[in-house]
């Protein structure tokens, strides 16, 4: 089992630290290989994604990824910044599907901005299509205007476009995830306004008639940022395209209290994948060894069961993380009351000890 460790930037090397500290737990033989990305590799190599990486990245079975990004890369141009590191490998390892979970763990449901009652017990998946839509659509670029509103003015432009393939086999992976949890796809889309979005439903309706045994309905994406917070457990799968995926699983994120806690999966067709955290490289806290290692612990987990066929080691993981959030242990993203707050690898340590079955005191 090749793993490629690509920490990042920010709080990335922190957060991976720990998630490798815990696969190390696991007594199972790993290769793990660690390479720089994001800002880190363009300071070292004048590159987000250099071509080593991107290699290490290719002939592993799976990569692990903390996070990218900084203030100080802002004003680079567009290709040297970080973000160009995590689009790159989506689209060359063609990483199309984004599995994004949002689950409110009992220990933390007074850490959400929402009433206890509205996220007690929230399970559900949001499965964003990645290589596709107006983050990777052409043409694109500045021009000079020779219509619209103002021609002769300057303008920018991005294309939003999807292919039936492309629908198809993201639709597909919905539709597969929902018949392993409760049987409910909820397509959301903008088919009201956008040609691209009709599309994307008619085609989602098309290869439903495949799963009859699973429940289809069509949201529009506005109506579905509402429904998120105002009764969120009326969802299961929610499949939905590049960028409203993007937006919208934010969005999901803070449903459980912290993003601090929620891991992701990106696959191909053939279950290699990249697993990071869902949320970015926090360069407000990086260093300080407060970060929450918990979404990249959880990744670690989704990584073993999805890549690398090892459902019980992803279960060991995930249990400890529950026995680690039972005992009362805290980062500061979900501290609250009574409970104990300690640092970034103090609780990689915590989930290590519960893994090997050390007791963990409050
Ligand atoms: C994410 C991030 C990325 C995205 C950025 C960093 C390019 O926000 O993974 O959600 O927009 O996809
Ligand atoms: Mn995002």
């Amino acid at each position: 089992m090749k793993i490629a460790v690509l920490p990042g930037d920010g709080i990335g090397t922190e957060i991976v630290a720990e998630a490798v500290k815990v696969l190390n737990a696991l007594d199972l033989s790993f290769e793990m290989e660690t390479a720089l990305v994001g800002g880190a590799a363009y300071d070292a190599h004048g590159h987000p994604l250099p071509d080593a990486t991107l290699a290490l990245a290719k002939a592993a079975d799976a990569v692990l990824f903390g996070a990218v990004g900084d203030w100080k890369y802002d004003r680079l141009e567009r290709q040297f910044r970080p973000e160009q590191a995590i689009l790159g490998l989506r689209k060359h390892l063609g990483l199309f599907a984004n599995f994004r979970p949002a689950i409110c763990y009992e220990q933390l449901t007074h850490a959400s901005s929402l009433k206890p009652e509205l996220v007690a017990g929230l399970d559900i998946l949001i499965i964003r299509e990645l290589t596709g839509d107006i983050y990777f659509g052409q043409p694109r670029g500045r021009r000079t205007a020779v219509d619209g509103h103002f021609p002769g003015a300057e303008e920018a432009f991005d294309t939003m476009r999807y292919s039936r393939p492309e629908i198809e086999r993201i639709a597909h992976v919905a539709f597969q995830a929902a018949r392993r949890r409760n049987g409910k796809v909820t397509s959301v889309d903008k088919a009201n306004v956008l040609e691209t979005f009709q599309f994307w439903k008619d085609v989602v309706t098309e290869v439903h008639a495949q799963y009859p045994d699973v429940k289809l309905d069509h949201m529009y994406v506005d109506n579905a940022a509402m429904q998120l917070v105002k009764a969120p457990k009326a969802f299961d799968v929610v499949v939905t395209g590049n960028m409203f995926g993007d937006i919208l699983s934010d969005e999901a994120a803070m449903l459980t209290g912290s993003i601090g806690m929620l891991p992701s999966a990106s696959l191909d067709a053939h279950n290699k994948g990249l697993y990071e955290p869902s949320h970015g490289s926090a360069p407000d806290i990086a260093g300080q060894g407060v970060a929450n290692p918990l979404a990249t612990i959880l990744s670690a987990a989704m990584m073993l069961r999805y890549s690398l066929q090892q459902p019980e080691a992803a279960d060991r993981i995930e249990r400890a993380v529950q026995a680690v959030l039972s005992a009362g242990l805290r980062t500061g993203d979900i501290w609250s009351e009574g409970t104990r707050k300690v640092g970034t690898r103090e609780m990689g340590d915590a989930v290590v000890a519960a893994i090997t079955g050390k007791t963990i005191t409050k």
